[in-house]
């Protein structure tokens, strides 16, 4: 890549069911022109994120008709979902690829980026430390997903949300009960809350407690959970059955008066924890909701199917698919800052260079010249 010849950024159309982002809006792309790399977009990449060609053109991009080009021709090639096998094929030996890689659920992946020699860096592996929160794009997309979550929820609830005062009488306020107040789950309080609801939080995190507190939440306490819940980098840890039985206990007596459950439970590398069982679902009003965040991970309800709305005793139960994505134009624009702050960490002199003596670095490439880097896949 050194020499005269300019770095070629390539972005390709996302082909993904249900995908509808695009890795780098117009805006990031004339950040990148201005450093002196060349940026190349298929066209219509952009698209079903309402970012048009031409605005990629005025930002100093040239637009790709011809996909396997790009592909093939790209240093750098950036997307938000993990290219097909037939796609990686095609990249060049040497390239580098940045993108959601969730490499540890996908060892194929990696095994063929490791035999076609492709530097690939994992947008989700990118360290929780306060220095790469600019690159974070797991809280950029799992805020949306929370803020998203309580409107899903909003919408398909047959009752108001906030408290009104009419000449037909007085409304109460419905009851939201939010599981897992991690990213996803603080979005969906803050915004069930400016709705008007009246909103009660848990997670196994005690520390969560005062942040939720501080939205205007109750935390609904479950008692005897100890410390111990939480690892080093501040993720939850997975909880013995005898504790995660006490939790539904209580979880239970709070889903009984709850209009709208929002679950966001996961715990890294493992299935979501199971919150809500058909049980509580049973005895769930008429007419409540379910807004299950995590149906990709297997779901936090017993009930959910992911991609599917279902009606259990009417009870909606919903497991949502991509929920980033339905905010598409600011989820292209959070990732594609995510991204430019990533390139500017790995850029020099308009060349990516890898020193995995950078914890950034290191954590965040998957593979390189053929090895495994990423120690979070050494040490499984
Ligand atoms: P996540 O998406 O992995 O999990 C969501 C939430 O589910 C977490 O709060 C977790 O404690 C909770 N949970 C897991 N099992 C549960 C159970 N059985 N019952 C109830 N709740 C359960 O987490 P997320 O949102 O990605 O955040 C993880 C941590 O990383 C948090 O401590 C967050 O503050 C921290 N973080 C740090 C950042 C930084 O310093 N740059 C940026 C973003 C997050």
């Amino acid at each position: 890549m050194a020499g005269d010849q300019k770095v070629i950024v390539g972005i390709p159309k996302e082909t993904a069911e249900h995908e509808q982002r695009v890795a780098l809006v117009p805006e990031t792309v004339s950040k990148l022109v201005d450093k002196g790399l060349d940026v190349w977009i298929q066209s219509d990449a952009g698209l079903a994120s309402n970012y048009l060609d031409e605005t990629y053109e005025e930002s100093g991009a040239t637009i790709c008709s011809d996909r396997d080009q790009l592909l093939s021709e790209s240093d750098i090639l950036i997307s938000i979902q993990t290219p097909a096998e037939e796609d990686l094929m095609k990249m060049k030996s040497g390239s580098v690829l940045i993108c959601f890689l969730w490499a540890l659920q996908n060892e194929k992946t990696v095994e063929l980026l490791k035999e076609q020699n492709i530097t690939a860096l994992g947008m989700d592996a990118i360290p929780r430390i306060s220095r790469a929160q600019s690159m974070d794009a797991l809280s950029s997309m799992s805020s949306i997903s929370g803020y998203k979550a309580a409107l899903i929820g909003a919408n398909e609830l047959d009752r108001y949300l906030p408290m009104m005062m009419t000449a037909a009488g007085t409304i109460a306020p419905a009851k939201v009960l939010v599981l897992g107040a991690g990213v996803a789950g603080l979005q969906s309080i803050a915004t069930a809350k400016r709705l008007g609801a009246v909103v009660e939080a848990f997670d196994i995190r005690p520390a969560v407690k005062e942040q939720v507190e501080s939205l205007g939440a109750s935390f609904v306490e479950v008692p005897d959970l100890d410390d111990d819940s939480e690892t080093e980098g501040g993720y939850a840890k997975e909880q013995a059955e005898d504790k995660q039985e006490r939790q539904r206990q209580v979880i239970h007596e709070h889903a009984k008066k709850s209009d709208i459950i929002i679950t966001t439970a996961l715990i890294p590398g493992k299935p979501a924890p199971l919150l809500v069982t058909k049980e509580m679902v049973q005895d769930m009003h008429p007419g409540a909701v379910i807004v299950d965040l995590a149906a990709e991970q297997g779901g936090n309800c017993e009930l959910t199917e992911a991609g599917e709305t279902k009606l259990v005793n009417e009870v909606k139960v919903m497991g949502p698919l991509n929920v980033p994505s339905m905010l598409a134009y600011h989820a292209s624009q959070l990732y594609s800052k995510n991204m430019l702050s990533l390139l500017n960490h790995l850029l020099k002199d308009g060349d990516p260079q890898f020193d995995f003596e950078d914890e950034i670095t290191l954590k965040t490439t998957i593979t390189h010249q053929g090895e495994i880097i990423s120690p979070m896949l050494k040490d499984n």
